[in-house]
């Protein structure tokens, strides 16, 4: 078989890290998936930048679009960002060039997952997006595969590193939010814009796509109740711990007889919890199916490692020919469900 050709769009900590990974570990890939995998393309904002990688073989594009067309790319991996504008341009044109798209943007799925779902399930290509959720966490083939045969009563987690690094901090520091935040950003974990970590939304980005995956129903991201922990202060987290419990921001989705309840809020969990326990830029998914009862999922949520390891594991699927629908149901059959009041049963 020829490899499978590679194109990536950003080429920062987590283009890097895909980069270094299909390097280093080429002969464990190979070991599951005889067909390689190679990078022959990549588009940067910064061509000169040091990268501690050798990128010269690589045919190198001034604009992103150029991979959508780009003849010897057979997969576009978007790792640009933004729910519009040069990302969603990119996957447009990759999916009407006849190529199969890998993305870690969770804004562009929140937002247009259901319409690009169906465009590439119309030119039988794959959409693959492991990397959105919960960065290292394969929690979007645990859902389609291990846990497929169930019917999922509810999913939650904590789906953002940043946030979950701010609290682990100013619990064990007793320092202020404010002051925290900058440390996150330092460590690479925060997005672009960091309200869309600590007021929710990156959160809610991710959730969007868990329920369309746990319920085969419509992304809806408007649909979800969101806020974040700007307003959570470093005495909250003393008199969380008095009472017994921790301070944790959560994604929750479950299914009712109204609809589905979507929420991302500060929540109060006993600290004999699972969930308590996951501190720093962990992230966790608790999962709750009608056969298998409680699962529940812990790994790193941001990173380059953690993010490449998702990646990486998409294209595996394309290069072995695995092309699912986007989404757990054919993307035709993807229906809204009505948004449920919360604490309805
Ligand atoms: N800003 C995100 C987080 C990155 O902190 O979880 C991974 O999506």
């Amino acid at each position: 078989d020829r490899p499978l050709r590679v194109g990536i769009a950003g080429l920062g900590t987590v283009g890097g890290g895909v980069v270094k990974l299909l390097t280093e570990n080429r002969d464990v890939l190979l070991q599951h998936c005889p067909r390689a995998i190679e990078v022959v393309a990549v588009s940067a904002r910064d061509r000169k930048k040091d990268r501690g990688l050798d990128l010269s073989q690589l045919d190198w594009c001034d604009d992103a679009l150029a991979l959508a067309s780009h003849p010897k790319v057979d997969v576009v991996v978007e790792l640009i960002g933004g729910s519009d504008g040069p990302a969603k341009a990119l996957v447009e044109a990759a999916i009407a060039n006849g190529k199969h798209v890998v993305t870690a943007n969770k804004a562009l799925l929140a937002h247009h997952g259901t319409a690009l779902a169906l465009a590439a399930e119309r030119a039988s290509l794959g959409l693959a997006y492991e990397a959105a959720v919960a960065g290292g966490i394969p929690v979007i083939k645990a859902m389609r595969e291990g846990l497929a045969a169930n019917r999922i009563e509810h999913v939650y987690g904590i789906l953002n590193g940043t946030c979950n690094y701010i609290l682990t901090q100013m619990r064990e520091t007793g320092r202020e939010f404010a002051d925290v935040l900058a440390e996150a950003q330092a460590l690479g974990y925060a997005e672009a814009d960091p309200s869309f970590d600590v007021d929710g939304i990156d959160a809610a980005h991710k959730l969007s796509i868990l329920t369309s995956v746990a319920f085969g129903c419509a992304v809806d991201f408007d649909g979800i109740r969101v806020s974040g922990i700007r307003n959570v202060s470093a005495m909250d987290i003393v008199y969380a711990e008095e009472l017994g419990y921790r301070i944790k921001l959560l994604g929750l989705s479950r299914l009712t007889e109204h609809g589905v309840e979507q929420r991302v809020h500060a929540c109060m969990v006993p600290q004999s919890s699972v969930i308590a326990k996951v501190d720093g830029v962990f992230n966790a998914v608790v999962t709750n199916g009608n056969f298998v009862g409680q699962n529940v999922a812990i790994g790193r949520g941001a990173g380059a490692g953690p993010t490449a390891s998702a990646v990486v594991s998409d294209l595996m699927d394309i290069a072995r020919d695995r092309i699912l629908p986007a989404f757990s149901a054919p993307a035709e059959t993807l229906r809204k469900l009505p948004s449920a009041p919360v604490g309805r049963r």
